[in-house]
């Protein structure tokens, strides 16, 4: 069995942080994960004038959620809060009303910033919003990091073995948090 996981970089930056860590998490997950990038910045800013006819961006946006076992967001902090393009995909995925893309979904938070809080006040706001759209979320471990220059090669390498050894055992235990939800609350 092989496991689709749908995951969402929260930076719209051609030169994200985090978009590497993204690379790092996928070459270091088991292999049965499968990954597919699920795009946020082509979404217009979310209306409810949209419910009655989605823009394609926002079709493409729920298809490829249903189309996953589980979601990762690998975000940035932004003003100790969720950045705008991700809370507007949110926001997208969560209607039209009834019609919640992540209920029940397996869902992990992760995040990297230069800082020293490594994004922990913004992945609480994200935590809150997949809360409220009754996402199954990993609540353990959380995943702060402080992202130095070089941590994280173009290439997904991470230059620092402890850490490596860190999201290693985050991989895994996501993975283990897919199978037990998806065990009680199987997809489609
Ligand atoms: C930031 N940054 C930032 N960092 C942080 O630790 N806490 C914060 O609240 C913020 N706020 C913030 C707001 C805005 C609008 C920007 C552009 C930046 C700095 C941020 O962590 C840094 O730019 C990272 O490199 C962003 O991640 P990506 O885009 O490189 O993945």
């Amino acid at each position: 069995m092989v496991y689709t996981v749908g995951y969402f970089v929260g930076s719209l930056s051609s030169r994200s942080i985090n978009r590497l860590l993204s690379r790092a998490l996928i070459r270091l997950a088991p292999d049965d994960l499968e990954f597919v990038e699920i795009p946020i910045g082509d979404l217009p800013l979310y209306s409810p004038d949209y419910d009655a006819d989605l823009p394609p961006a926002a079709v493409a946006l729920k298809d490829a959620i249903a189309a996953a076992d589980a979601v990762l967001f690998v975000t940035p902090e932004y003003n100790r809060s969720i950045p705008g393009g991700l809370k507007n995909a949110l926001d997208w995925a969560s209607r039209p009303s009834r019609q919640n893309s992540f209920h029940h979904l397996p869902a992990a938070v992760i995040g990297a910033s230069p800082g020293r809080i490594g994004t922990a006040v913004g992945q609480q706001s994200l935590r809150a919003v997949l809360s409220f759209c009754n996402a199954r979320q990993m609540t353990a471990p959380e995943a702060y990091i402080t992202f130095t220059p070089g941590l994280v090669t173009e290439d997904g390498e991470v230059t620092d073995p402890k850490i490596e050894v860190f999201l290693e055992g985050f991989m895994r235990e996501f993975r283990e948090h897919i199978v037990r939800v998806l065990t009680v609350l199987p997809r489609g």
